[in-house]
């Protein structure tokens, strides 16, 4: 990490601490009252996030705040009535604005994250969490000093899946849990680069607040690719491990009730990508835990046949859950689980297949914000799967073996 960036990421800390210690009371919501909606970096995922929030019942979506005048405009196509701003502090500023939705880039999550919660509003971040260790630390403190409902964008802590296994798991024919398989597979048409995004014209240093995107990163001349393909570079991104593996570990976690890692291995590289990125396209992952349990998860970028999903291999049964060739992030494909009986253990068991329906993860932060309830996705599994892939993005760029112990101490590389 550059020194400048250091020192940076230390005052950042500090503001952060500082942001910790002042927590404005919120709105009492009637029953009838509509909860009003910010939104901080509306690009791909927000415009999704958009629509939710829109089509949500008791919801009010009343600004956005983003510092590129393309995303500021499409917001305001998408929803007439909204204010826009190009900057998230006057949007956290308003006083009419109950809760925050924040779709930035990885590298500015945190900040967004603090800046919502010391103004007093209710925030769902998207994942994942953070973009370093020592950001996760500062932020799940200020979540738990705070009275805020905090969701994470892992969608799949809703999912009816996730109540199919906790259910089975619970209910002991599963028996113990030693071993998880996970993975997650896309192609890229020849010629085409997985993830990659044309630079739109209109993307000048005139349009984009390009400070405020590097966001304590040493300054430079403004580079559209970059801003716009942040994913593919460590300073801004985690790679796959943050963009989809979170989204897998956090459901493996949360099924197995499974504490952060104890260790971490990952190995992998650049392989079918050859495009100047530096986080890898081929990846495995091998993730311990304390209890007894091993995770794998591995990814590739040049093949879809297997899909994504996860199989926990237990002494009494086996629980598949299988997506197609497809991804978690679109939910296009016929996604399955199923529950297969150990004969060895379970000579009568049955075959089950999962039937309870996902839940709608928007609605029920929504729901949160009103009831002060826990979201399915907390700060705690959005910690904890931040973690997981903070040490696997570590071990890989250090080349080993990576511990918590270590992973609480080592300073994160840009
Ligand atoms: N949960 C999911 O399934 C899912 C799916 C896709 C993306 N995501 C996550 O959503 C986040 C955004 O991804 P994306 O693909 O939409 O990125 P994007 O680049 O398309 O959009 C980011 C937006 O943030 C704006 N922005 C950048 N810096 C800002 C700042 N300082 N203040 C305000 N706005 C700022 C950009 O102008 C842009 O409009 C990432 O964390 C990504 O991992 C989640």
């Amino acid at each position: 990490m550059a020194e400048n960036t250091r020192r940076d990421f230390i005052k950042r800390g500090a503001l952060g601490t500082a942001a910790m210690l002042v927590y404005p009371p919120s709105r009492v919501l009637g029953a009838n009252d509509r909860v009003r909606v910010g939104m901080i970096g509306v690009g791909g995922r927000g415009q999704e996030l958009l629509k939710q929030v829109v089509g949500t019942p008791n919801a009010q979506l009343v600004a956005i705040a983003d510092i590129y005048t393309r995303s500021r405009d499409e917001a305001k196509r998408m929803a007439p009535g909204i204010q826009t701003l190009d900057d998230h502090r006057r949007l956290l500023d308003m006083k009419d604005i109950d809760a925050v939705i924040v779709a930035s880039p990885l590298h500015i999550h945190s900040r967004h994250f603090l800046d919502t919660l010391a103004a007093g509003k209710d925030l769902y971040s998207e994942k994942t969490m953070t973009w370093s260790v020592a950001e996760a630390d500062q932020c799940l403190a200020a979540a738990k000093n705070s009275n805020r409902v905090v969701q994470i964008g892992l969608q799949h802590e809703s999912s009816g899946s996730l109540a199919d296994a906790r259910k089975w798991i619970k209910d002991g024919i599963v028996g113990k849990v030693t071993q998880v398989e996970s993975w997650m597979s896309r192609n890229s048409p020849h010629g085409k680069g997985q993830w990659v995004r044309q630079v739109p014209p209109d993307c000048t240093a005139q349009n984009v607040n390009w400070k405020a995107f590097l966001n304590g990163r040493p300054d430079r001349e403004f580079d559209p690719f970059k801003f716009i393909n942040w994913r593919l570079y460590w300073e801004f991104s985690g790679g796959n491990v943050t963009e989809n593996m979170v989204h897998q570990i956090a459901w493996i976690m949360t099924a197995l009730d499974l504490p952060e890692p104890s260790a971490a291995f990952m190995s992998g590289g650049v392989f079918s990508e050859k495009d100047g990125r530096q986080v890898p396209d081929t990846i495995v992952v091998t993730l311990e835990y304390p209890a007894d349990t091993v995770v794998t998860w591995q990814s590739t970028f040049s093949n879809s046949h297997y899909g994504l999903g996860e199989r926990l291999l237990g002494s009494d049964g086996t629980i598949e859950h299988i997506s197609g060739a497809t991804d978690m992030v679109t939910g296009r494909s016929a996604e399955g689980i199923r529950y297969y009986p150990e004969s060895v253990n379970r000579h009568n068991g049955t075959a089950l297949t999962g039937e309870t329906p996902n839940q709608n993860h928007m609605a029920n932060w929504i729901e949160c914000v009103r009831s002060r309830k826990t979201p399915n996705a907390s700060v705690e599994i959005g910690y904890r799967s931040a973690i997981a892939a903070h040490m696997a993005n570590m071990s890989y760029r250090r080349k080993q073996r990576v511990t918590l112990e270590m992973a609480k101490t080592l300073q994160p590389e840009s």
